[in-house]
């Protein structure tokens, strides 16, 4: 799996902005720096990020793909994220599609004031792998760059994200992550 980690921002609503220049910026990247901004517009929070850890142009690996198409495909509990990878879609021109799981996760599930719950009990298993609804996508053949989104849970990408990534072969595949938090990164 090629990884771009630099357009990561972490907001905690859906009213959310993101620059349209840096989700450009970080299609073409190649032995550069990224630089994005996500905003929380409520309480006025904003993370940037300035700096791309690790960067590997696939340019190549773009043009031996018979269509090289772009997919923006992310997990969202309560729909941060979601709005994010709709921006991302929008500015991009990408195909969007939800990783939906198999057992949706209801409000109980997802309080993390409590240690039994869902959530807290997946995250805590690092060997969970919650089970998503079947994809309607040929990833591997039709696309060469991936937006890869999801919440932070515990500091972590939520379980189900490693249940997705280790389902497919992302090797001729530029993965682009990006997140969306309380606060934390990615
Ligand atoms: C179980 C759980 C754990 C969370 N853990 C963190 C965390 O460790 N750090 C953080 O900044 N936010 C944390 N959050 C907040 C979410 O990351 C944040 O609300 C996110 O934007 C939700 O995205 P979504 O609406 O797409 O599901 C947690 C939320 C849940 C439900």
């Amino acid at each position: 799996m090629l990884l771009i980690t630099g357009l990561t921002g972490c907001v905690s609503n859906d009213k959310t902005t993101i620059s349209e220049s840096a989700v450009k910026e970080a299609m073409t990247v190649s032995e550069t720096t990224i630089s994005s901004s996500i905003t929380e517009s409520d309480n006025k929070e904003s993370v940037s990020s300035k700096h791309a850890s690790e960067t590997i142009d696939n340019t190549e690996n773009a043009s031996e793909k018979e269509t090289a198409r772009t997919l923006v495909i992310y997990f969202s509990a309560t729909g941060t994220t979601k709005g994010v990878a709709e921006k991302i879609a929008s500015v991009t021109g990408a195909d969007l599609y939800e990783i939906v799981p198999k057992e949706p996760y209801t409000d109980a599930d997802l309080n993390y004031n409590d240690s039994g719950t869902r959530a807290t009990r997946e995250q805590n298993d690092p060997n969970a792998r919650p089970e998503f609804e079947p994809m309607e996508l040929d990833i591997e053949d039709s696309y060469s760059t991936i937006f890869l989104g999801f919440p932070i849970w515990w500091g972590q990408e939520p379980r189900i994200m490693d249940t997705f990534v280790e389902s497919y072969d992302f090797s001729d595949i530029t993965v682009i992550p990006f997140c969306t938090s309380g606060s934390s990164g990615i």
